[in-house]
């Protein structure tokens, strides 16, 4: 898919009322933020935010953050919320690794979708699930571990699959072939996802838990 650029990306990205702007200040505090008790879930790397959108307006008593660091990406999404008026969703512009710096234990479930694949050995670390990333993610659940995630990429869903693994999770579900597998998974589709459909790719996900 081309990443193109958004007219008006700075803009969009200052008039939004989805847009955390210094989610710093909100740690600790996105109940109040929401003005509910509801679980969070977080989407990291959401892109042009269809499946967080989405998401928001099928699970309205769950909360959801969608955090991205490209900013056309975030305008993009931040552009098709105009049109919408849901309460149960915001928007974080940064990198994930900084998360740490934005929620507290708070958050229910991370949903990886389409996550950059970083094939090369000497770029692992860099993935969504490496080792690095997984103690990131300990300091932000609320008790439980729960992790979704969702490729088109061998390489990253093996990878994945390993380090969840090692680092003790367990699997809810795993499928090799999540449109096409018999349990019929629940699933609403990102942008990334709804290309490879049409090319009829096979799409792996797993369903990852650590129970305290
Ligand atoms: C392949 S795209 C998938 C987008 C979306 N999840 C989808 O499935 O349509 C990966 C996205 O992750 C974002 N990304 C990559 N590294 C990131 C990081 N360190 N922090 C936050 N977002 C990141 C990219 O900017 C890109 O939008």
């Amino acid at each position: 898919m081309k990443y193109n650029t958004v007219k008006n990306a700075e803009n969009i990205l200052n008039n939004s009322k989805y847009l955390v702007k210094n989610p710093s200040n909100s740690k600790n505090n996105w109940s109040s933020v929401f003005g509910n008790n509801n679980p969070i879930d977080l989407e990291l790397g959401m892109g042009r935010g269809a499946f967080i959108i989405e998401m928001a307006k099928k699970y309205p008593n769950i909360n959801f953050i969608g955090l991205e660091l490209d900013k056309n990406q975030t305008a993009y999404a931040l552009d098709r919320l105009n049109r919408e008026n849901i309460s149960n969703l915001k928007i974080i512009c940064s990198d994930a690794k900084n998360i740490i710096d934005f929620f507290g234990k708070e958050i229910n479930t991370i949903y990886l979708t389409f996550s950059e694949p970083w094939p090369k050995k000497d770029d692992a670390r860099k993935r969504f699930t490496h080792e690095s990333y997984l103690r990131l993610y300990d300091r932000v659940f609320k008790k439980n571990k729960h992790i979704i995630l969702k490729t088109d990429n061998k390489i990253l869903f093996a990878s994945a699959l390993e380090s969840l693994s090692n680092y003790w999770y367990t699997f809810n579900k795993v499928s090799l072939d999540l449109h096409n597998d018999e349990r019929n998974i629940p699933n609403i589709m990102t942008d990334f996802e709804s290309e490879y459909y049409k090319e009829k790719r096979p799409i792996y996900y797993v369903d990852a838990k650590f129970d305290d």
